[in-house]
């Protein structure tokens, strides 16, 4: 697509998903202040993250992309981040160790504020009011007040994503995530259950391995990979109107980057080819994302390929497959053929929750873990199969100790569910569920590995 680009651009085109500010002029001088705000993150960070991504697109990396469905100001504390940060690096060593291969680590964290919804109004009993975007727009709470978009958020949005943000720096940089701590980030609750001991043994290994290489001369002073790690932010790229007030000229460069996270997405309900989203993310210069679910047709995806990653640069683009745990096998291989024998680079990855939504029986919103392994092992199976890298995968999921969704091996019931359900959006996976999923993810990753070396003795 050869048409100029801006950062308003978008605004010429057909969008989805806007709320409905009662007074225009507030939202554009709540904008304008946060265009004098600094950025989030640094393009070269966002380069960084682009290369290793393409490590990925290779097959030299895997993906590990988590956090909550939507963050929220209630809940904003700094156990909570250290609590998500933490399972993330419980996966992130997981993974590493059985898959000897670097994972790239990417929290939905940070500005992951901004929900598509189905309805533009919910209705309870006699009254019928907007319905709640996300904190970043207005509150869960069924008042008229409270849903009112409210362009204030969009600075507390910031304000929340600034700091949450210099947490995280300070943990992956500041000696917290060392991997000589590996020990310590085992989570109170999750100790004693199946995971976590699985994890407590790993653990030991890498504890050992770590002896021995410090004895050899290889400390965290003369190796600093060892006691630090490369996180990166990530958010659905919805609320045009924040992203774009955070979008700069990189000076080094010239390109525009969004500075609002290093990663972005589009949504399954906004990835409309001529859409404002689309056009939005097409200018910017950071890796993106892009939900595919069940009806996204080959000739579509290949469009929207060339729209957003024209000189086909690898680690630019990121496929998150979203089709729900029975559709996956007929509808992936016919996208990941397309892709291949069109020549594009791109990271395929798994969001196995998504797609597996269900209404338990006694009415909470849930997600069997049966059904997100089988999504995940049948995505994994297919890749082997078309002889594509299964590049990485995106969950929801939290610190808490949360029982939001069904099974694992924790065996979470329907009648449990009630106990601790606590989230504003979609269920996530609670830690030990996360953790149990990246045990079961790292067997395939081995697999995938074993077959990938000359050197391996077939079965
Ligand atoms: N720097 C390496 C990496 O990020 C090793 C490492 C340090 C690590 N701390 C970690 C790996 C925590 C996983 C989790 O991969
Ligand atoms: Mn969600």
């Amino acid at each position: 697509m050869s048409q100029s680009w801006s950062p308003s651009s978008w605004r010429q085109k057909p969008i989805r998903q806007v709320p409905e500010y009662p007074d225009p002029a507030a939202l554009a001088a709540v904008e304008t202040t946060l265009k004098s705000h600094p950025p989030l993150v640094f393009a070269g960070e966002a380069r960084n993250l682009t290369a290793a991504l393409a490590k990925v697109a290779e097959g030299k990396a895997f993906l590990l992309q988590g956090g909550d469905c939507a963050e929220s100001f209630a809940e904003f504390h700094p156990d909570n981040i250290r609590d998500t940060f933490r399972v993330l690096l419980q996966m992130a060593v997981v993974l590493t160790y059985a898959a000897a291969l670097p994972v790239v680590k990417v929290g939905r964290i940070a500005g992951q504020f901004a929900k598509p919804r189905s309805e533009t109004t919910e209705r309870q009993g006699d009254v019928e009011l907007p319905s709640y975007r996300g904190d970043i727009v207005n509150g869960p709470a069924f008042e008229l007040q409270s849903r009112t978009p409210d362009p204030g958020r969009l600075l507390q949005a910031y304000a929340q994503s600034a700091a949450t943000l210099n947490l995280l720096r300070a943990f992956a940089q500041g000696g917290y995530a060392d991997l000589h701590n590996v020990l310590r980030w085992t989570l109170g609750f999750i100790a004693g259950n199946a995971a976590g001991e699985r994890y407590k043994a790993l653990a030991g290994r890498i504890s050992e391995a770590l002896e021995f290489m410090e004895a050899c001369g290889v400390t965290p002073a003369s190796v600093p990979q060892l006691r630090t790690t490369d996180f990166y932010t990530s958010h659905e790229a919805l609320l045009l109107g924040y992203e774009q007030a955070l979008t700069r000229i990189d000076s080094t460069t010239g390109d525009w980057y969004d500075t609002s996270a290093h990663m972005l997405w589009i949504g399954e309900r906004t990835r409309q080819l001529d859409g404002a989203h689309v056009e939005f993310c097409r200018g910017v210069r950071n890796p993106v994302g892009v939900k595919c679910g069940p009806t996204m047709e080959e000739d579509a995806l290949l469009r929207l390929i060339a729209v957003l990653n024209p000189e086909n640069k690898p680690g630019r683009l990121t496929l998150i497959c979203r089709f729900g745990a029975d559709k996956v096998s007929e509808r992936l291989p016919r996208l990941v053929r397309a892709v291949k024998r069109e020549g594009a680079s791109v990271v395929w990855s798994s969001d196995p929750m998504h797609g597996n939504t269900i209404k338990s029986q006694s009415g909470f919103k849930t997600r069997p873990f049966d059904r997100i392994l089988k999504e995940i092992k049948t995505f994994f199976e297919v890749h082997r199969a078309e002889g594509t890298h299964a590049g990485g995968v995106h969950f929801e999921m939290t610190g808490q100790n949360v029982t939001e969704c069904l099974g694992g091996a924790q065996a979470i019931s329907d009648e449990d569910l009630s106990s601790r359900y606590h989230t504003h959006c979609d269920p996530r996976l609670n830690a030990s569920q996360a953790l149990e999923l990246a045990f079961l993810m790292a067997e395939s990753l081995r697999a995938e590995r074993i077959k990938d070396t000359k050197f391996a003795v077939s079965a």
